[in-house]
Formats: C-alpha cells, structure tokens, sequence
C-alpha cells in the first residue's frame, strides 16, 4: 500500500474517524517494526501513526523515531501532518490556541538523532534552517484561519526529555532563551523527516501554561482534558487539510 500524505498523532489524537476502507499495516523498518493504519479520505490515501502508540503505552523518550518516520518514507508519504500537545510560555498563546510552529531549541539527552551515522549511511549535516516544512504550515496556517480557530503563525517549540514536566526555573531560561512552548516530541521527528525528505509540519495546541507560568501543579489527566476538548477541532482542520 502506497501513501500520499501521513498524520502522526501525538498526545490525544489517537484514532482517524474520518478514513474509510481502513486497514491495519505493519511496516518493517532497520529500527524496527511500526504499526499504523492506513485508509482513504475522499480518494486521498493517508497513513495515520500514534506516536505514543496504542492506549499511549510508549514515553516521549522511547518513541522509536527513527523507525516511525523511515515506515512513512516507505509507505510513499510525500507530506506529514504531525498533532503535538504543548504548554505554553508566551501569554499569548493561552489553552485551546493552536500554533503552527516554525523553529525549535532542542533540550533532548538520549535519543538517536539521525540516520546517518557513518559507514553505509555515511554522514549528513541536514540543514534546519526552516525545520518545519514552509507549504504544509501555510495550508494549516490557513485551513485553521478559515474554520475561524484561534490560531498562532509560528512559534518556538522547546523540546525537552521528559517525560516529567519542566521546573519554574527550567520554564524561566526556555523563556530567556526565545521560546514560545515546550513539549517533548517535536525532536527528532522534525529533523528525521528533514532527512527523509519529506515535508513535515507541526500543528501544537496549548493545552496548559507552563510551570511556574501557571499557578498550579500540572497533571497529565489535564492535558488530556483539553485535548479531549479539542479533538472535534484537531480532527475538523486534519480532513479540511486533507481534502485540499
Ligand atoms: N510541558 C511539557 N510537555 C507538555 C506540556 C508542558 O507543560 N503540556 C503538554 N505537553
């Protein structure tokens, strides 16, 4: 089965009501074995990946990047659609907010970072300087625009290890350092797919201020409220980006 575009859903975004004739697909990559549901929207046919995997039993730390991409890059996906859940440091990007974020810091520690790591792959030093990809951000940008979300054009997403959540001081030096949001994912999806050669862009939504921004402790149980309040909308945007 061949793919014209992909989703990979992250926190929250788990299941892809709207493919029709859908089909359980298991693909072997070098890194491993992924598996993801591939079907059709009208006549489109889109790959769908849960980044956490199913019941959300796989940690940002151990989500097996390399493979999750690489499967897309096999299954044909030109274009990936990618949902991330994010706490926000900018005051104007508040709950519910969409961004279509544009840069990232990276604040990882132990994850493989790329294919190519010399012999056969040889070396590659992939250029981010746009990470995420300019076409599919200008279609979220403006199908998010038109169904009248709240929506951000860019944005600077720290990623961060995890899987705890950050400290106030963490949160303070993300927010010298230019950063709008943090999350746990965005890296090294982005630059993996960067080095595929597809063409990869982020929808996040703010699901809660960050710590020490936010006066209260936060939960897991509460970002996957709001992206449980979100879901009509994330899934609104994905098919009208679809069906263009
Ligand atoms: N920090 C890290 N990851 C997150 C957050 C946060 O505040 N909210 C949702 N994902």
């Amino acid at each position: 089965m061949k793919v014209d575009l992909a989703v990979i859903g992250g926190t929250g975004v788990y299941k892809a009501d709207m493919l029709e004739q859908v089909k359980d697909v298991e693909v072997e990559t070098p890194y491993g074995k992924v598996n993801l549901i591939a079907g059709f929207y009208k006549g489109r046919s889109v790959a769908f990946l849960a980044r956490h995997g199913k019941g959300h039993s796989v940690p940002p730390h151990l989500v097996n990047y390399r493979a999750n991409i690489m499967a897309l890059k096999k299954l044909g996906a030109k274009r990936v659609i990618a949902t991330a859940a994010v706490g926000s440091l900018n005051e104007k990007m508040g709950p519910k907010d969409f961004v279509i974020v544009d840069q990232f810091l990276d604040f990882t520690k132990s994850r493989p970072q790329t294919f190519f790591e010399g012999g056969p792959q040889g070396v590659l030093h992939v250029d981010v300087t746009d990470p995420y990809c300019r076409e599919v951000r200008q279609f979220l940008l403006q199908k998010a625009r038109e169904l009248n979300f709240r929506v951000h054009d860019g944005g600077s997403y720290v990623c961060t290890e995890g899987p705890r959540f950050e400290t106030p001081a963490e949160i303070k030096m993300f927010k010298v350092l230019g950063g709008d949001l943090v999350g746990m994912t965005s890296v090294p999806e982005v630059v993996l797919a960067r080095e595929a050669g597809l063409c990869y862009a982020t929808v996040a939504m703010v699901t809660n201020f960050a710590a020490g921004i936010s006066p209260d402790p936060l939960t897991h149980g509460e970002v996957l409220q709001v992206m449980n309040e979100l879901s009509a909308n994330i899934s609104q945007l994905i098919m009208t980006v679809l069906e263009t």
